[in-house]
């Protein structure tokens, strides 16, 4: 088959891979119709990732067509149109089953190399390298999908692949942030990056009943959409100061719930020097000093390492509340497609651009470089 593969630092390729098989009794194999691109494909695709090799099939979000199930697969049927979650979990562990999908003990293949970053395992994810279990990437024609019945949900009929899509990694993270922010009437709640994850967020913390949304990045095309899309307010931080703007905003205390979707491509560029350990957490840093007194900063951005001047002081003095994970996206999927099938969430207008498979680096040029307004590229292999 053919797959968008990662070559060497910012170089792509598509490239005739093999095709994928059933490992595992509980694996299915999915025909790909859409697999979009994500800003935590930046670091990997500039080669600020160890363990990446020439080759690596890149992509995690993606939706497509059953053609193959294993015997223990119980909810799926061949020709079922299915989105598939980002993380690969296996539904069964002590952390599944307390709904922290993202945390699972099965799921990655790579413990050792997590277990000596982080101390412990976590979840797979498709198109990432070893340490995430190096399973295959969605930029392809087909895929495996391990603990097919955890991980992949049957899409309702009248949502379309380009909405239904965003249901596999952008809409979980972005629900999550308002949940894990505890968003609820009242509140003014501040996010960093206005890309698919921050405008997602922006959407979930109207849908959770926040007074006031503000989405801050330096893309005005990507505020607007934020504007129009998610009902928040846009702040443009190459024009603004945005503290004094946040305080103004929020009745001189600062916002309740601060949201870091941006990661390790948080600008000004020159913020990574080749060793994990060197990232600069700019728009987090901003976040933790602009947030009120007793509030929560939310982290979704992607961060692998460590992280150099945190502004550890500020959180403890006052008093805030930090919270993160990867997504847990089994748990709210099913209802994000609920609402997407009641057109309560719009998320189309994020795949900015649609093209083939073949067409697989231009999409990351765009994406990468931000230029025609490009927010997703979407490929329909
Ligand atoms: N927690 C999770 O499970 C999860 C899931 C998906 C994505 N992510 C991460 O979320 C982040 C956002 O993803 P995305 O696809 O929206 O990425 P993206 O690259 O499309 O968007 C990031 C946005 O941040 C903006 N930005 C950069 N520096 C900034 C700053 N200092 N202040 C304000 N805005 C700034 C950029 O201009 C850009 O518009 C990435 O780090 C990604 O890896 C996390
Ligand atoms: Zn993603
Ligand atoms: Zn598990």
């Amino acid at each position: 088959m053919r797959a968008l593969c990662w070559e060497s630092a910012d170089e792509l390729a598509v490239r005739q891979v093999p095709d994928p098989e059933l490992r595992n009794a509980h694996d299915m194999i999915v025909r790909v119709r859409r697999s979009v691109t994500c800003g935590a494909d930046l670091p990997l695709l500039a080669g600020r990732v160890p363990f990446l090799t020439a080759g690596d099939v890149l992509g995690h979000e993606f939706l497509g067509e059953v053609v193959e199930v294993g015997p223990e697969v119980r909810r799926h049927r061949v020709a079922d149109r299915v989105v598939v979650c980002a993380a690969i979990s296996c539904g069964r562990c002590w952390f599944c089953r307390q709904g922290l999908f993202a945390c699972c003990d099965n799921g990655g293949t790579g413990a050792a190399a997590t277990e000596s970053a982080w101390g412990q395992p976590t979840a797979g994810c498709y198109g990432h390298p070893a340490p995430l279990g190096g399973f295959a990437g969605s930029h392809a024609e087909y895929v495996r999908v391990p603990y097919a019945d955890v991980g992949a949900f049957p899409v309702p009929e009248p949502v379309s692949d380009d909405r239904a899509v965003f249901a596999s990694d952008a809409a979980p993270t972005g629900w999550m942030g308002a949940e894990l922010g505890e968003v609820g009437p009242g509140d003014v709640v501040a996010v960093w990056g206005a890309g698919a994850v921050g405008q997602l967020t922006a959407g979930a913390a109207r849908l959770r009943g926040a007074d006031r949304v503000i989405v801050i990045d330096r893309y005005d095309d990507r505020l607007r959409m934020a504007e129009r899309h998610a009902g928040a307010e846009p702040l443009n931080y190459r024009y603004v100061d945005i503290p004094a703007e946040l305080r103004e905003r929020s009745g001189g205390r600062g916002p309740d719930v601060c949201v870091e979707a941006v990661g390790m491509a948080s600008e000004p560029p020159g913020f990574f020097t080749g060793r994990l350990g060197a990232e600069r957490p700019l728009a987090l840093r901003e976040a933790v000093h602009a947030c009120r007194k007793g509030g929560t900063v939310v982290v979704l951005g992607t961060w692998t390492g460590f992280v150099d001047t945190f502004p550890l002081g500020a959180v403890m003095n006052k008093g805030l509340t930090l919270r993160s994970a990867r997504q847990h996206g089994q748990r709210w999927i099913p209802m994000l497609l609920d609402r997407m099938a009641r057109d309560e969430l719009r998320t189309e207008h994020l795949a900015t651009h649609r093209l083939p498979l073949e067409r697989g680096p231009d999409g990351y040029a765009l994406f990468r470089e931000r230029t025609d307004g490009c927010v997703r590229a979407v490929f329909c292999p």
